[in-house]
């Protein structure tokens, strides 16, 4: 105990910001089975690193007898503390107070944490849990909003920015985390939309609770907003921390080394023999990824949207790389919209901050069809082509299997800058299948042969094995080295080593026109 009165006052004053919204409300969060904005803080951070700023702002509204209902802090608690070490901003909405609806207050906390995540290079994390715009405010409420889309909006690409939803995010508060690089959702009790279940009733005669219009599964399985759906908040902040062990602090630096026991040189036999004698049968690239990385280990994104396609992070020899793998155990690995936008997604973000992309590839095509074709697959995949031509970070392609038509040229082809490309001698590389080759090509003849199926397989047998290997490509150049399935892990390694000092430009530009 002090005696300086001075300093007694300020600690009383110093204990009235810690209440929030008080006991009752904090229990009514708790009975929810939600954590209060400050207890998310101290799960996100290191122990006892945490500094709040700003906990002694007010509101300045007396409109609708909020004059009445000053709490300090107001609905946000803002800061810094480190995450394994390293510097992090975060601000956490306080759902106890006012529901932690955003007024001019508010935004201010949230800029003020982003002007200097941004001034001293860290990143910012934003745990969410609001009813939005806060209605006394009006229009000030919405400029608040605003302001914090525009920083957003700056520091995309130069700090990682990543958004947890922990409880409602609705109307145009969705479009801050929407604006960030990553969002996490708490399955069954965070939701996201624009309009909520009263509106679309209103609007469409729809239907809907507010889970199955914009809850974690929603949006990690259909809309692609969510890139990580976790099953509580405890998880949700666990994977925080755990993503950000791939990042780095901002787009002048490299990602953290994090040395490994995992021999750099281990080669695993099983990867000899992983991929199907025949072409047509599927296999899962996740395990085969795991044989490859260090300590089998990925950091997925996107888990469940557009599984076609696999994204995520791993390190291979301590180096923090992206990785980018048709999936052949979904949709034989085609590429779709939603997987092409997925992936075009995944890569900018690795360019923006120095992580290597690598891609094993092993695609039959772009996915034929209407639905496909009305739904823009050729602006979709054009995103793709356009993120892996303009990325200039360390690209490296391993082709397992299939390599074919405009998917080849996509999938960071020798063509398009790629530092790096090995193949399988299970490659095959070619304009299209040796099923469909074989028809266009020879379609007189077959129709003209005395036993047409007969004649075919002999023509696949032939066209397959002119084509459908690497070596047609490797004499060309397109692809550097054919390698044994085991050496992979060793190769990718030297390789990236090899590319430490890589530096690679665009042309001055504006910015470019990505086909969005
Ligand atoms: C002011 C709000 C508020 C808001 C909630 N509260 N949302 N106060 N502005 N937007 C207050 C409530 O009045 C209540 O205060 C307390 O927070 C807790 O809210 P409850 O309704 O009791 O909680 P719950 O039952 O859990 O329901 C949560 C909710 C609901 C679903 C979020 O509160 C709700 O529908 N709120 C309004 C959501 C909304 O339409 N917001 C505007 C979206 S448009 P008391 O004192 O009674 O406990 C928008 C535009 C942004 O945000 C545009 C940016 C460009």
């Amino acid at each position: 105990m002090s005696d300086n009165p001075k300093i007694q006052h300020l600690r009383e004053r110093k204990a009235q910001t810690r209440q929030g919204g008080g006991p009752q409300r904090i229990e009514t969060q708790h009975k929810k089975g939600k954590l209060t904005a400050r207890e998310r803080i101290d799960l996100l951070l290191d122990k006892g690193s945490f500094r709040e700023i700003d906990a002694f702002v007010v509101h300045r509204t007396s409109d609708f007898g909020l004059e009445q209902q000053k709490t300090p802090s107001d609905s946000v608690i803002t800061g810094w503390g480190t995450i394994d070490g390293r510097l992090t901003y975060v601000f956490s909405q306080d759902f106890t107070v006012l529901g932690g609806s955003l007024g001019e207050v508010h935004a201010e906390k949230i800029c003020k944490i982003m002007d200097m995540a941004m001034k001293n290079g860290a990143p910012v994390i934003g745990l969410n849990d609001s009813g939005g715009a806060r209605i006394q405010e009006g229009v000030v409420a919405l400029g608040g909003y605003a302001d914090i889309f525009l920083r957003n909006t700056m520091a995309s690409g130069v700090v990682p920015q990543i958004s947890a939803i922990m409880g409602p995010c609705a109307g145009g508060a969705v479009y801050s985390p929407a604006l960030t690089d990553f969002i996490f959702m708490v399955r069954n009790s965070s939701y996201m939309f624009v309009t909520g279940p009263d509106v679309v009733k209103a609007v469409t005669h729809e239907e809907v609770s507010f889970e199955d219009l914009g809850g974690a599964s929603v949006h990690g399985e259909k809309s692609g907003v969510c890139h990580v759906a976790a099953e509580s908040e405890a998880d949700t902040l666990f994977l925080i921390r755990k993503l950000l062990s791939y990042l780095p602090q901002n787009n002048m630096e490299d990602p953290p080394y994090i040395a490994t026991a995992d021999d750099p040189l281990r080669m695993d036999e099983t990867l000899d023999s992983i991929i199907p004698d025949d072409p047509g049968k599927p296999y899962d690239v996740k395990e085969l990824l795991k044989f490859i990385v260090d300590d089998g280990q990925l950091f997925e994104i996107h888990a469940n949207y557009a599984e076609n396609i696999f994204v995520g992070f791993a390190r291979l020899g301590g180096h923090s790389v992206g990785i980018v793998a048709n999936q052949p155990s979904v949709l034989a690995g085609v590429l779709d919209i939603n997987a092409s936008e997925k992936a075009a997604r995944f890569v900018r973000f690795c360019d923006s901050f120095n992580v290597p992309i690598i891609t094993f590839e092993d695609v039959p095509g772009f996915l034929p069809g209407t639905a496909q074709e009305h739904g823009g697959i050729i602006r979709s995949g054009a995103k793709l082509l356009y993120a892996y031509c303009e990325a200039t970070v360390p690209k490296l392609t391993v082709i397992t299997r299939k390599a074919y038509g405009g998917a080849y040229c996509v999938m960071n082809s020798k063509h398009i800058r790629s530092d790096l490309n090995l193949a399988w001698p299970s490659a095959e590389i070619a304009v299209m299948g040796p099923d469909g080759a074989v028809n266009i090509i020879f379609r007189k003849e077959l129709g003209e042969a005395k036993d047409p199926q007969k004649r075919k397989a002999e023509l696949v047998a032939d066209y397959r094995e002119k084509f459908a290997n690497p070596y047609v490509a490797a004499e060309r150049g397109f692809v550097d080295d054919i390698i044994e399935p085991r050496e992979t892990r060793p190769r990718l390694i030297n390789t990236l080593e090899m590319l430490t000092n890589k530096r690679d430009k665009n042309p001055a530009k504006k910015h470019g026109n990505i086909p969005l």
